[in-house]
C-alpha cells in the first residue's frame, strides 16, 4: 500500500472519534433535558439537523474506510438475517431524508407491516417470506453499502416508483433496485460506474452528488467476488442488479 494511501485512510479513520463526540454531545442536548435543561422547539428542530448530518458524515467515512478495506481484499463475513439487513438499511436511508418514515420503518413488526409502510413511500419491496427471515453468510457492511447506494440514487432519479427485489437459488442473492426516471442511455452503461462521472453534470451544475456511489458499488460488489448489471435506457427508467455468492456453511 502506497504511502499517500495510507496517510489518505488515517486521515479518514482519524475522523471517526470527532465525530463520535459531536454526535454524543448532540445526542446528550436532545435526549437528556433533565441534565442540560429544556429546548425549545426551534432550537431543537437545528439539533436535529445538525445531528442528522453528522449521521450523514459519519457514513461518508465508513464507506471510505470500507472501500480502503475491500481494496486490500479484507472481507469479513457474518451471519445475519436479510430481514435485519435490509430493514437497518432503510433505516439508515430515510434517517437522512425523512425521519417519520425512518421512525415507521423502525416500528414495522413483519413484513407484510413493512411492505405496507414502503408502499405508501412508493417503494415496492419483493422477496418471499422464506428467504426474509433465512441467515445469510456475507459480508454485510458491503452490501448495506451497496443497497444505500443503489437506494439513495434510486430515490434520486425515479419519477414516482421505486421496486426493490430480493431472491436467492441458494449458491447466491439476487437484489435489484428498479425507478422509472428517465433511465441511462446504453451509451453510458459503462461510464457511470467510473469515479467522477455524471451524466448530466455539464447542463446541471447542482445535482447533489459526486460520481462516486456507483464507482464504489462496482468495487465493492467484485472484491466479493459478484456481478453487478444494468438494465436501462433513455426514458425507461434504471435497473441494477447485483449477484454475490453465498458463502457455504462451515
Ligand atoms: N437510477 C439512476 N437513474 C438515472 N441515472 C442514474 C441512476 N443512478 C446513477 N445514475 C447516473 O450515474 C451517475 C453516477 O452515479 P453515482 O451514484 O456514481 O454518482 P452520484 O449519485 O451522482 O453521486 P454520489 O457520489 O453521491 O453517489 C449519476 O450522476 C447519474 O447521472
Ligand atoms: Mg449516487
Amino acid at each position: 500500500m502506497g504511502t499517500r494511501r495510507i496517510k489518505f485512510d488515517l486521515l479518514i479513520h482519524d475522523l471517526k472519534t470527532p465525530l463520535a463526540v459531536i454526535e454524543a454531545g448532540i445526542t446528550s442536548l436532545i435526549e437528556r433535558s433533565e441534565k442540560y435543561g429544556p429546548l425549545t422547539e426551534k432550537q431543537e428542530k437545528v439539533l436535529r439537523r445538525a445531528l442528522r448530518n453528522t449521521k450523514v458524515t459519519q457514513t461518508l467515512v465508513n464507506d471510505a474506510m470500507e472501500i480502503g478495506r475491500s481494496s486490500e481484499g479484507i472481507i469479513h463475513t457474518n451471519r445475519f438475517l436479510l430481514s435485519d439487513l435490509i430493514e437497518q438499511s432503510l433505516v439508515e436511508l430515510f434517517d437522512l431524508t425523512d425521519y417519520r418514515a425512518a421512525e415507521s420503518v423502525r416500528d414495522c413488526v413483519n413484513l407484510a407491516a413493512l411492505k405496507e409502510t414502503l408502499y405508501e413511500k412508493n417503494i415496492m419491496l419483493e422477496v418471499d417470506e422464506n428467504l426474509w427471515c433465512q441467515e445469510v453468510h456475507l459480508d454485510e457492511g458491503k452490501i448495506r453499502q451497496i443497497l444505500r447506494n443503489l437506494l439513495n440514487n434510486a430515490l434520486k432519479y425515479r419519477k414516482r416508483l421505486i421496486a426493490i427485489q430480493i431472491e436467492s437459488n441458494g449458491q447466491s442473492l439476487f437484489f435489484s433496485v428498479r425507478d422509472d426516471g428517465e433511465g441511462i442511455p446504453a451509451e453510458y452503461h459503462k461510464k457511470i460506474f467510473e469515479c467522477y462521472f455524471q451524466m448530466d453534470a455539464e447542463k446541471n451544475h447542482c445535482v447533489r452528488g459526486h460520481g462516486l456511489g456507483l464507482a464504489g458499488v462496482m468495487v465493492l460488489v467484485e472484491d466479493m467476488g459478484g456481478r453487478l448489471s444494468l438494465e436501462s435506457d433513455l426514458g425507461k427508467g434504471a435497473k441494477f442488479l447485483v449477484e454475490v455468492p453465498l458463502s457455504r456453511p462451515t
